[in-house]
């Protein structure tokens, strides 16, 4: 196969459709709209009902995907979370035999809020090296299934969501060209964010109820999300000789207004440039870069060819940023199907698109 430059060609979005507003929290917290939006950016946020999983949200909206790229599947389907349907086997594959991709490669990989920085990269490099033609990368989450409900530090935090893209192989400057990606980590820090319980550290039952649930060090992880996240999109923009006030978009991981704010400012990237979906979705982890993308596109905030730099900083500790061209395709937004069904790709038509 020749080797060739990862384009991409299609982008769907899934949101559930239970929306949990700050002032529904504030009912059942000690919280408020106020202290939430201020701190936060956040208003509301979508969250799935019982027996609605991840591969359920990452169906719809890789059968989005193919219908935005008009094709009926991949070569290889990567899903990008940090809450699959279950610890084993991986989600990804049951997400590709209900889109009908039975017998392509598929597995999940782990980078939390960064994962749809470190899949873009994956994802590249197998169409790069010429092994793939085309990936299907899904980042879906479901954190309402590891928030802890009455914990008011991480329970405004998160909401429930999905959103992919299709690469293809394409040449140097097609649009939806993928120019460049630089990832990180520091495992000497993963204290700061962390679900203790449920793996072989601390297999379940879990003796601590709390080991369960998300945990944060939300001052120290936005002070750390702020530098790291300039340093890395900095290194990005320079490696592909982009002057950072002539980005179109700049899409940081959506965790807090106030941390895209800051990271904008120190880049020097005009305010309005800044894309920010936080106060319909709240923090979706590894969906929400995708989510953002897909909702500006849908808003015309994004044309064919635009200079746009991704950043995110997670769990891991982990992080990373992608210069990409935007490729002007048309963002489709899918309703969730019924838990665990099958999703027609007849045609390149998923089941219920929304077009938006
Ligand atoms: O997705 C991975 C990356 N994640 C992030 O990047 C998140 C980074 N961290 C943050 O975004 C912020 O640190 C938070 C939004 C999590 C918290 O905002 P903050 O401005 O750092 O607040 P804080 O944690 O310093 O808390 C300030 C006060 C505290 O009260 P005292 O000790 O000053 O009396 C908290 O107990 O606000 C209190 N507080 C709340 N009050 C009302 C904390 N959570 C809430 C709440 N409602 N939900």
């Amino acid at each position: 196969m020749p080797a060739g430059r990862a384009v991409v060609t299609g982008i769907g979005s899934c949101l559930p459709p239970d929306v949990v507003t700050n002032d529904d929290l504030s009912r059942v917290l000690d919280t408020s709209h106020d202290w939430v939006f201020s701190r936060t950016g956040i208003a509301r946020r979508h969250v799935v009902g019982p027996g609605t999983s991840t591969g359920d949200l990452g169906t719809a909206a890789g059968a989005a995907a193919l219908e935005s790229a008009g094709r009926r599947g991949c070569d290889l389907v990567l899903l990008v979370t940090t809450t699959p349907d279950q610890p084993c086997p991986a989600t990804a594959p049951q997400i590709a035999a209900r889109l009908g991709m039975t017998g392509v490669p598929a597995f999940d990989l782990s980078a939390v809020c960064s994962g749809f920085v470190y899949g873009l990269d994956v994802a590249s490099a197998m169409i790069g090296s010429g092994r793939y033609d085309s990936v299907l990368l899904i980042g879906a989450e479901t954190y309402s299934t590891i928030i802890d409900p009455t914990d008011r530090n991480t329970a405004v935090l998160f909401g429930d969501g999905a959103a992919a893209v299709v690469l293809e192989r394409g040449t140097a400057g097609d649009p939806g060209e993928v120019l460049h990606a630089e990832l990180g980590s520091d495992g000497g820090r993963s204290e700061l964010i962390t679900v203790p319980g449920g793996g072989s550290r601390a297999p379940h039952p879990v003796v601590d109820e709390a080991s369960r649930y998300f945990q944060m060090v939300g001052k120290e992880v936005y002070t750390r999300a702020v530098e790291t996240m300039t340093r890395s999109a900095r290194g990005v923009a320079e490696a592909v000789g982009w002057p950072l006030e002539q980005i179109d978009a700049f899409v940081g991981h959506q965790a807090n207004a106030r941390i895209l704010r800051a990271v904008g400012r120190r880049l020097g990237v005009p305010t309005e440039r800044i894309v920010c979906h936080l106060a319909e979705v709240g923090n979706t982890a590894a969906a929400s870069i995708p989510l953002a993308l897909a909702w500006a596109a849908g808003q015309d905030r994004l044309a064919a060819g635009d200079r746009v730099l991704l950043t995110a900083f997670g769990g891991g500790l982990t992080w990373g940023s992608v210069a990409l061209r935007w490729p002007g395709v048309t963002p489709v937004r899918a309703e969730v199907g019924l838990p665990g069904a099958p999703v027609a790709v007849g045609e390149g038509r998923p089941a219920r698109p929304v077009v938006g």
